[in-house]
């Protein structure tokens, strides 16, 4: 089966035509970032209006580059939510066009249920061990971690989600787009701060980066919460910055990154082990923009090898981790919900498990 899929929840536009839920045949994504970064962070309207401009020279690029014609397409899949209602009007609006005038089925796709597809797509995956070229197995934990969410979730098979651990307030994205700014370091933060950290020599190999805290490592649940670490790197700077009467230094900057990326990475590894060695999944995914963090990756990677667990690790390539189509219509093909184009509509509240 041949899917058509279009994702425009966030800055990216994007459209890609997947067989089977696995093969990419074409993949195209164009990206408003660069807008961004002279505001520091994504304006909804702005955002909005470049993917209206966008989305349909890049459905004519995706349909091209697969070497389809239309009628081969046996049905198009779009981000429903959640995400900008602007941006997702975007995608919705058109798919459903292309619906009514294509004659093909519609599939509404929750965007942080597609994100976890990523780890299906042939070539895009990175496994670990054994794992090796291997779709996934069920039950699996995965952990999506975006610029708006970051959940734990245990899934049974296709379509049985339930939701194991959330953030209380901020997401982990949103953290480190959060501290980037506070550093001074561009939009989008996480690969910013991930480039300044790789820049970080430590001065002695007994020094632990340890300066900022780990909130809600010790209790007794799989929740999160990062916004007490965001005010802490706040107050650390705004500190650092009396006694200088300077912006902050280039090293500091760099030390900072290193710290804030350690203290994220180590939360979401900790949680992420308590609930692999109290569910006992098949297979662990990771997915999400944050999914494309070396560090995290390594680490968790090192955890699993340490504590021994009988799990595979599957973690998509770093362009599949971030907002992608190709997920979307992987998404879709293993979850075929298929409704009327009149019945489509946009959802920016929607949460992993609804
Ligand atoms: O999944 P995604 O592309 O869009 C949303 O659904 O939100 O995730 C975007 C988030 C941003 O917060 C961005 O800073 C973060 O993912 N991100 C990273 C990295 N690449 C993107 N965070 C840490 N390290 C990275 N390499
Ligand atoms: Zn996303």
């Amino acid at each position: 089966m041949i899917i058509l899929g279009i994702e425009t929840s966030c800055d990216e536009t994007a459209a890609a035509v997947v067989k089977d839920g696995t093969k990419i045949l074409s993949n195209v994504v164009a990206s408003s970032a660069e807008m961004h970064i002279k505001t520091g962070g994504i304006i909804p309207e702005q955002a909005a209006r470049q993917q209206i401009k966008s989305i349909l020279p890049v459905i004519q690029e995706t349909v091209d580059r697969s070497r389809l014609a239309v009628d081969q397409i046996d049905a198009i899949a779009v981000t429903s939510g959640p995400g900008l209602i602007g941006s997702l009007l975007v995608g919705v609006e058109t798919a459903k066009t292309l619906s009514y005038v294509w004659r093909k089925p519609i599939i509404p796709v929750n965007h942080l249920v597609g994100h976890i597809y990523a780890n299906w797509l042939k070539e895009e995956r990175e496994s670990g061990r054994a794992g090796e070229n291997k779709l996934p197995q069920f039950p699996l934990i995965a952990l999506v971690v975006s610029g708006g969410h970051t959940d734990l979730v245990y899934m049974k098979g296709h379509s049985k989600i339930e939701l194991v651990g959330t953030t209380r307030d901020d997401a982990a994205g949103e953290c480190f787009d959060k501290c980037a700014r506070i550093l001074g370091l561009p939009y989008p933060g996480g690969p910013a701060i991930a480039a300044a950290a790789a820049r970080y020599q430590i001065p002695d190999t007994r020094y632990k980066l340890k300066m900022f805290p780990r909130p809600m490592l010790n209790e007794n649940n799989f929740d999160f919460s990062f916004s007490g670490l965001k005010t802490a790197v706040l107050n650390e700077v705004k500190g650092k910055k009396r006694i200088t009467h300077s912006a902050v230094k280039v090293k500091d900057v760099e030390h900072y990154a290193a710290e804030i990326q350690e203290a994220v990475c180590d939360v979401l590894v900790k949680k992420s082990l308590e609930v692999l060695e109290r569910y006992e999944p098949k297979s662990f995914l990771l997915a999400g923009g944050v999914a494309a963090n070396l560090r995290l990756r390594e680490k968790i990677s090192d955890e699993i090898k340490t504590k021994k667990l009988q799990v595979i690790l599957h973690v998509p390539k770093p362009n599949f981790c971030t907002d992608n189509a190709a997920s979307i219509a992987g998404c879709a093909f293993y979850n075929q919900k298929p409704i009327p184009w009149q019945k489509i509509s946009a959802n920016p509240g929607l949460t992993i498990n609804s």
